[in-house]
């Protein structure tokens, strides 16, 4: 068994973003739109008048400010609500394969490593583009890199799922290194016209190089100490679309063909688990809660971050303790806590103790012991 550590991160940011106001402002239209067009209706009973949302309320219930998308205008036009992202010949690469080899060039060039010291391509995320053939595959094509890949989805929590599997490749010598990439284009299955949820989700896209730590020679690197997975089933987070939706007619279109969430029992539900999953995974590798000095967490909620780290510390966290990126790249799924290790890992000290910790539909939790090198 070889140990292995994380060598390089990497990230690719949409040039776009969107405010909470204008995001606001295009949801009201269609809202006003909505209530005008169906005025007689919801006079008599028939039709329910839709509420307008507020940039207030969505700061304060998330911490969200702003979100990057691949395509602004589309989910602006109050007529359509939607990304525009033109379909692409066979010929071309995919967008999420796009998205995947940017970030994942940073991370080979933070690892100091090139395409031919890579063995296999993992690509994790919530939801890939087509059935097939695998975007691992596109990817390692884009890349040139020879070895294996294959694509995996366990939601938000991909990428901390496909760290363990990664490292468990790297660990019994099937692979020099892997890169995992996590391309999220949240934007695609996000409802814009639900009040609830519309001010969810962002688009980007992580890579992380991980490697045999007696090989290992980049300036960027942590120790992957222990990785924990769990699931528990719950329909509190769900998204029905898939290749069976066509052999059912009356479900094409249906609001549950896109992201669903009952936001509160997923709050309530998932904080203690992650809490409980992150104690005991530390407890398990003889570690002290107290001598973590960096909590990557999974960027959903700000609410439910602060929450998760008064269950583990017993006292609010320091900023720099648990990283916040929510605020201006909302949720981005699997990427999220990734970008935080990202963003904020160069000012930790030798022998310093990170946890990058996901959380989502399933629901899924994994946790990840790091160590500075
Ligand atoms: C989604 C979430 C931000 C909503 O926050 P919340 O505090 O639970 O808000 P609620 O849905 O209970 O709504 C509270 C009130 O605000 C209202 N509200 C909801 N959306 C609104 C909006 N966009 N603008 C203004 N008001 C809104 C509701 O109607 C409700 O009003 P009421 O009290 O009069 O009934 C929060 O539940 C959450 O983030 N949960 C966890 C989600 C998560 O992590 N999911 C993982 C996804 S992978």
């Amino acid at each position: 068994m070889h140990n292995v550590v994380i060598s390089g991160t990497g990230l690719y940011t949409p040039a776009n973003s969107i405010s909470n106001d204008e995001l606001v402002a295009a949801f009201n239209a269609y809202v006003q739109q909505f209530n005008a067009d169906n005025a007689a209706a919801i006079a008599s009973g028939e039709v329910e008048a839709l509420n307008e949302s507020s940039s207030a309320f969505i700061e304060k219930a998330s911490g969200i400010k702003s979100r990057f998308v691949i395509d602004r205008d589309g989910i602006l036009d109050p007529q359509r609500m939607t990304p525009r992202i033109p379909e692409r010949s066979n010929d071309e690469w995919g967008i999420l394969c796009e998205m995947a080899v940017v970030a994942a060039k940073e991370a080979l060039e933070r690892a100091g490593r090139t395409a031919a010291d890579i063995d296999g391509v993992i690509v994790a995320c919530s939801n890939l583009q087509r059935a097939y053939p695998a975007v691992a595959i596109e990817v390692q094509a884009a890349l040139g890199i020879n070895g294996f890949g294959y694509d995996m989805n366990v939601a938000c929590s991909s990428a901390t799922f496909g760290l363990q599997a990664a490292a468990n490749s790297v660990q019994l010598g099937q692979a020099r290194a892997v890169l995992l990439v996590n391309p999220e284009i949240c934007t695609g299955h996000l409802n814009f016209r639900d009040r609830d949820s519309h001010f969810i989700f962002g688009d980007a896209a992580t890579a992380v190089i991980v490697e045999r730590a007696d090989q290992a020679t980049s300036k960027h690197q942590f120790d992957i100490v222990s990785t924990k997975l769990a699931t528990q089933f719950s329909n509190n987070i769900r998204n029905n679309f898939g290749f069976l939706n066509r052999c059912a007619e009356e479900g094409i279109g249906a609001v549950d063909k896109l992201f669903v969430q009952e936001g509160r029992k997923v709050f309530k539900e998932v904080c203690p688990m992650v809490a409980e999953q992150i104690a005991t995974h530390l407890q398990e590798n003889n570690l002290n809660v107290n001598d973590v000095k960096r909590f990557w967490l999974h960027q959903a909620n700000l609410n439910m971050n602060l929450l998760i780290i008064r269950k583990l510390l017993g006292r609010d966290a320091e900023p720099h303790e648990a990283p916040v990126i929510l605020d201006t790249y909302a949720n981005t799924s699997s990427a999220g806590s990734v970008i935080a290790l990202h963003k904020h890992q160069d000012d930790l000290p030798s022998g310093a103790l990170g946890v990058l910790s996901s959380f989502g539909a399933g629901y899924s939790i994994g946790s990840v012991i790091l160590r500075k090198r």
